[in-house]
């Protein structure tokens, strides 16, 4: 994805963005366009509060001098505005390649209204051809990565389970977690597959959003498209 496109998505989101909202801020690299945005905006006036998905997005956020706070002291957000791995029908999404899909969904959750950005390529007529970030708890990792695929293959869905980074070198994130990269290929009932990973005692959390998306900005060559959850 150009970062012409990646800005267009990102400047389309940032006009929803009025004085006095509590903002759930995303991370990725379509996201780092928004905040940049958003920080042009915040020295021009405009009067918000962010709280950060990532410690990555708090450093930018900070460097670009918008004033973040955290949700033990706001609880609530008006909009979160957030990348996205892919985009599927109904705006469900796959979310994490960055690592933070805790902290993204969290954030998600607890916001009225969550805008997605991104460029045409991230939209897919089915999920999964993207691996599923799996996050776990390093504690019990052979027995967690065992039970998750044990639950693929009686869900008739194969594929390949790789500790992202490498047993040498696992990538942590920032809430201290490993993540487990799900090479499905296809996820053909996104919403089941959720709800049974979570079930699994290590898994902290994964990335497929469901229900959380309620618009998308997508950018494409000739102009930024709006997608909403029914369509
Ligand atoms: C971060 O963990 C992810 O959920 C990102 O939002 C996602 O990977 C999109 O990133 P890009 O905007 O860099 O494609």
């Amino acid at each position: 994805m150009s970062d012409a496109l990646k800005r267009a998505a990102a400047e389309q989101a940032a006009a929803e963005v009025t004085s006095g909202m509590k903002l759930g801020i995303g991370t990725g690299s379509t996201a780092e366009h928004f905040v940049r945005v958003l920080g042009a905006r915040v020295r021009e006036g405009l009067d918000v509060v962010g709280v950060p998905t990532s410690e990555k997005t708090r450093i930018q956020a900070e460097a670009e001098g918008i004033p973040l706070s955290t949700l033990e002291q706001l609880k609530h957000l008006d909009l979160t505005i957030d990348g996205a791995d892919e985009i599927g029908p109904g705006l469900a999404l796959v979310k994490g390649g960055g690592g933070a899909l805790l902290r993204e969904k969290i954030v998600a959750a607890a916001s009225d209204t969550m805008i997605v950005i991104a460029d045409t390529s991230k939209v897919v007529s089915m999920l999964g051809a993207f691996p599923l970030p799996i996050e776990v708890v390093p504690f019990g990792l052979g027995a967690t990565q065992t039970a998750v695929e044990k639950l693929l293959s009686g869900l008739g869905l194969g594929g390949e389970l790789v500790l992202r980074g490498g047993p040498d070198h696992p990538f942590v994130t920032d809430g201290g977690h490993y993540i487990l990269d799900a090479h499905l290929s296809r996820i053909p009932e996104p919403a089941v597959l959720g709800e049974r990973l979570v079930q699994i005692p290590g898994v902290v959390e994964h990335g497929l959003f469901i229900n959380l998306a309620n618009k998308a900005y997508v950018a494409r060559a000739n102009g930024v498209e709006t997608l909403t959850a029914g369509v």
